[in-house]
C-alpha cells in the first residue's frame, strides 16, 4: 500500500426495523460514495442502530454485508456491547469483553477506537481505566500517524443541550491526547450535525448523521434540538504517513 490513505468516516447511522429501509438507504449510499472515493478504510462511529433492538442489528448487518472496503464498528449511546458482539461474530477485533475499544494497525495511518459509552446513559464517560487504555495504546507506537476514534465529542460545543451529554470526562481524555503528539486527529459522532473543534494539540473533526440533523440549540430554555435543513453527511479523511491530513464533508 502506498503512503496515502483515505478512511471514511460514516455515523450516526441510527437503523431501525421499521421505517422501510430508509437508515439503511442512507448508510448502503454512503457506502456506494465511500467506494467512488476508493476508500481504503471505513469506520462506523456508534450509534449504529437507533434503540439497541436485535432485530436492527441484523438490519445493519444486511447493508454493510458486501462493504466497498474494510469496515469496522464502533458503539454509541444508542448501542448494546452484547448486542453488536452477538451480531457481529465475525467483527473478530471486538474484544470479547468489556468496552468495544480496537486498534487497526494494517494500514499506513494507525486507528484507535475508544468506547467511551455508559449503558444506560446518554452522555460519554472515560473513566480512568479507559484513559489508561488509550495512553497505553498511543504509547506503542508514537511516531505513526494516528487518528482516534470515539462517540461523544471531547470538546464543548456551546450546544446547551449536547454539552450535557457529550464526553463529561473530557478533560481527561485531552490529557491523554496532550501526551502523544502524532495523533494527528480526534474524530466522533453523536451530535448529527459537521462541526470542528480541539483536543490539546489535534483537530476534532465531528462526522454529521447519515440518517437526520440536528440544528443548535444556544439559547437557555431551549429543552428539544430544533430542527434543521442541513444535509445528512459523512466524513472523507485523506492523508499521508508524513502527517499531512484533510477531512472533507461529503453530503448525502
Ligand atoms: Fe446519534
Amino acid at each position: 500500500m502506498s503512503g496515502t490513505f483515505r478512511l471514511a468516516q460514516i455515523s450516526d447511522t441510527h437503523i431501525r426495523a421499521d421505517d422501510n429501509g430508509a437508515a439503511a438507504a442512507q448508510l448502503r449510499r454512503a457506502l456506494m460514495q465511500a467506494r467512488d472515493y476508493r476508500a481504503d478504510v471505513i469506520l462506523l462511529t456508534g450509534d449504529l442502530v437507533n434503540d439497541e433492538r436485535a432485530d436492527e442489528y441484523t438490519v445493519l448487518a444486511a447493508a454493510i454485508a458486501d462493504p466497498p472496503a474494510p469496515l469496522y464498528l464502533m458503539p454509541g449511546n444508542h448501542d448494546n456491547r452484547a448486542g453488536i458482539r452477538t451480531a457481529f461474530p465475525r467483527h473478530a477485533y471486538l474484544p470479547r469483553n468489556g468496552p468495544l475499544s480496537f486498534v487497526i494497525e494494517e494500514f499506513p495511518i494507525r486507528i484507535v477506537a475508544i468506547d467511551d459509552i455508559v449503558p444506560g446513559q446518554t452522555h460519554g464517560f472515560l473513566r480512568r481505566e479507559g484513559a489508561d487504555w488509550l495512553d497505553e495504546v498511543l504509547s506503542a507506537a508514537p511516531t505513526k500517524p494516528t487518528i482516534v476514534a470515539l462517540h461523544h465529542p471531547p470538546f464543548l460545543t456551546h450546544d446547551l443541550l449536547f454539552d450535557k451529554i457529550g464526553l463529561l470526562d473530557a478533560g481527561l481524555f485531552n490529557s491523554v491526547i496532550a501526551r502523544h503528539r502524532q495523533v494527528v486527529r480526534v474524530i466522533c459522532g453523536h451530535h448529527h450535525r459537521y462541526a470542528v473543534g480541539q483536543s490539546a494539540h489535534a483537530p476534532v473533526i465531528v462526522a454529521p448523521s447519515t440518517s437526520w440533523t440536528y440544528g443548535l440549540a444556544m439559547d437557555q430554555g431551549q429543552e428539544i434540538a430544533p430542527k434543521t435543513t442541513e444535509q445528512p453527511g459523512w466524513v472523507l479523511h485523506a492523508g499521508s504517513t508524513t502527517g499531512d491530513f484533510a477531512s472533507h464533508f461529503m453530503g448525502l
